[in-house]
């Protein structure tokens, strides 16, 4: 099986975990500190905080910015729950808006009508690698005096309008084994906000500044040095995987420009990082994901139950009605897309796109999808 995601592990990445080891200093130190000055500077922030994931990144940083029982977070529905459980541990409540029909991303344009007295942030999820309307999402967020937490966690080195994702707000990062970097598990938070960077070494370290000294109620969610040594490797090899995904986008976009599916999009101003290559093949999907793997083809769904329609959310009375993220759940599916997928195995993907699209779309109006997602 062409797997969806492969990590780029290789002979630098084992020497540099085998040094960390040999000099018995595993544990956060000098590498975690190199590569948090090193994400700091590639960001184009002042702080970037190593976690130990981007679940507890996420969370921190809204636990960080004082939110509390009663208070609300816009969000969306399509993403990876740990979006609207990070805002749930703090006690604060996901409020979800639908998304555009062809980013898939946060429509900003219906976040004012969500606002109430509660809301306190606005949190855009960059999904799969593209920056959301961040000119929007500003713009609103200074008229009501919100604060901006981007979840960054699919969106290493994505560019809106020339700044980079995590930039914009406080970032949220993921360092998970499939991300387009990675240290297995970690997180970055960035951030400007010197007294929240304060806030969060301290936080994840216990509240410990001075050792056994400690300042506040802290938490362990350090970054080992080991992790950060796989990191320091992985950040100097981003911009060329980067380039490699966008190369293999380019490609998937030249071979099924005539298909009748809808491809993804990336609007003027922005760099798309691929971290997934999003296809809408409509009421159809089902059956074309059964055909791609029949042939081999690691095709998945991100995500095939929206947030807002899982047990534990509805039952805490958060379910909207989200029409067009229903659409993408119901309509979309991702192809493989790592930097190590070889042409041939990219031959293979759309050869076999093309067969299970010819099997099950016969490319009629009715049945072809507009570009993006229409509404079911
Ligand atoms: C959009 C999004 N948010 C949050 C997370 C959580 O990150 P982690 O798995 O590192 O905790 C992930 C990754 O899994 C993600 O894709």
């Amino acid at each position: 099986m062409i797997p969806i995601a492969r990590p780029d592990l290789g002979p630098d990445e084992v020497a540099a975990v085998t040094e960390v080891l040999s000099s018995g200093m595993i544990a956060q130190g000098r590498k975690v500190a190199e590569l948090e000055a090193k994400w700091a500077e590639f960001v184009g922030v002042k702080h970037a905080v190593a976690m130990a994931n981007g679940t507890l990144s996420l969370m921190s940083i809204f636990s960080g910015i004082g939110l509390e029982p009663g208070d609300e977070v816009i969000t969306v529905s399509h993403t990876f729950a740990a979006t609207a459980n990070a805002i749930l541990y703090t006690g604060a409540t996901p409020v979800f808006i639908d998304i555009e029909p062809d980013t898939y991303l946060i429509d900003a344009k219906r976040i004012e009508a969500a606002i109430t007295t509660r809301t306190r942030a606005i949190c855009p999820v960059h999904l799969f690698g593209l920056v959301a309307d961040m000119d929007m999402i500003q713009a609103i967020a200074d008229r009501h005096g919100l604060i901006v937490v981007e979840d960054a966690c699919q969106a290493h080195g994505a560019t809106f309008r020339g700044r980079r994702a995590g930039s914009f707000g406080h970032g949220a990062f993921s360092l998970y084994a499939t991300k387009n970097m990675t240290t297995a598990e970690g997180g970055f938070v960035t951030t400007n906000d010197d007294k929240l960077a304060d806030w969060l070494r301290l936080h994840r370290n216990q509240g410990m500044r001075t050792r056994y000294q400690f300042e506040m109620l802290g938490y362990n969610f350090r970054m080992t040095d080991v992790a950060a040594a796989i990191g320091l490797v992985q950040l100097a090899k981003l911009e060329r995987n980067t380039a490699r995904r966008q190369a293999i986008a380019a490609r998937y976009d030249e071979a099924f420009g005539e298909l009748p599916i809808g491809l993804p999009i990336t609007p003027d101003g922005r760099t798309h990082v691929f971290h997934q290559y999003t296809i809408d093949v409509g009421g159809a999907r089902d059956a074309i994901v059964a055909d791609l793997r029949e042939a081999g083809v690691g095709a998945d769904i991100y995500y095939p139950i929206p947030v807002h329609r899982q047990a534990y959310i509805m039952e805490r009375g958060l379910y909207a009605d989200l029409p067009v993220t229903d659409g993408a759940a119901a309509r979309t599916l991702a192809l493989p897309m790592h930097p190590g997928l070889t042409d041939a195995e990219q031959n293979q993907v759309i050869e076999a796109v093309r067969t299970a699209v010819g099997r099950h779309l016969d490319g009629s109006a009715a049945e072809r999808p507009a570009a993006g997602v229409a509404a079911t």
